[in-house]
């Protein structure tokens, strides 16, 4: 197995200051990924801080495990949906919460999984590979309608109308099960991006990979309810990379702020250039932080 211990986890520095992480304590990262963030976690909470890790991709938790052997049993993995935090936590409250939300670069970056239209491989998409459901199938089950729906909704595409139909169209000759297929169609049904660089596929597998994890059902709800997790004085950090994700964070935490939470982000974060540098993927990652105000005296 290659080794992660390269990767670069997004917004670390402005993380772990967030987190407040300090000796001891129980964290919790709801998005295990490569383990980056949850590996410096554990450094700054040594000696005996302890760490929940979640995923929802057995893959990225088996190699997270890997690079979290040294931390010995202060680490416990759970494949697992944050959305299930409180479940898993029982009565044990946390120090510091952690979801950094999206994909992670092993997903992107392995063509089998089928999230990026750079790289053939079947339009797969799935973060949880047990799960039912590929991204193919609604390319090539959803009605004309539905898919124009989808792809305007979660991908704020504002050609929707034509690619739905170009989709429609194609498959009707020969299903769609390649990323490189869909992204072509796309392509010629869309019309050329002003930006420099912006694949006009970008927002449609947006869209589709957004349907097929559920990725924003529940957010709004999964957020006020790991807050209740936190023990008083404890954190939670939330990284978004689209913005209709950003949106429910915010709606989240602006309705907790005043009733025993307190904002410590007005605006999200955004990486520096230094940052953007280094890791261009880190571009649309925006933080925002609350933290659970001590119990009165
Ligand atoms: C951006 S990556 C996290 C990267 C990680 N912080 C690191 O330092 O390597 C997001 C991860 O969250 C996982 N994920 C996304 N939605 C999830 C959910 N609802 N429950 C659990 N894991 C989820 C994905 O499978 C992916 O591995």
């Amino acid at each position: 197995m290659e080794s992660d211990a390269g990767h670069v986890p997004v917004l670390l520095e402005e993380t772990l200051e967030l987190l407040a992480v300090s000796p001891g304590g129980l964290w919790v990262d709801g998005t295990l990924g490569l383990g980056g963030h949850a590996e410096a976690v554990l450094r700054a909470t040594a000696p005996d801080g302890r760490l929940v890790g979640f995923d929802r991709d057995q893959e990225a938790l088996e190699r997270a495990g890997a690079r979290l052997v040294p931390f010995g049993a202060r680490v416990r993995l759970e494949h697992a949906d944050y959305r299930e935090i409180p479940q898993r936590l029982g009565d044990e409250l946390a120090s510091g919460i952690l979801l950094d939300l999206g994909v992670s670069s092993l997903q992107l970056d392995d063509a089998e999984r089928g999230f990026s239209f750079q790289r053939e491989g079947p339009l797969d998409m799935r973060m949880d590979r047990s799960a039912r459901g590929t991204a193919a199938e609604l390319v090539n089950r959803m009605r004309e309608s539905e898919l124009a729906d989808l792809i305007h909704e979660y991908g704020e595409e504002p050609f929707s109308r034509r690619i739905a139909r170009a989709i429609v169209r194609a498959r009707e000759a020969e299903p769609i099960e390649t990323t490189t297929r869909l992204a072509e169609i796309v392509r010629r049904a869309a019309p050329r991006s002003r930006r420099p660089g912006f694949h006009p596929a970008t927002r449609t597998f947006q869209a589709l990979r957004i349907r097929t994890n559920r990725e924003l059902d529940g957010l709004g709800e999964a957020i006020p309810r790991a807050a209740a997790c936190l023990r008083s004085g404890g954190r939670l950090v939330v990284i978004a990379f689209h913005s209709l994700e950003d949106r429910a964070v915010k709606q989240a935490f602006r309705s907790l702020a005043g009733c025993g939470f307190s904002l410590l982000t007005r605006k999200p974060l955004r990486p520096g250039e230094a940052e953007l540098r280094k890791n261009p993927r880190a571009r649309s990652a925006r933080l925002r932080a609350l933290r659970r105000e001590e119990a009165a005296a």
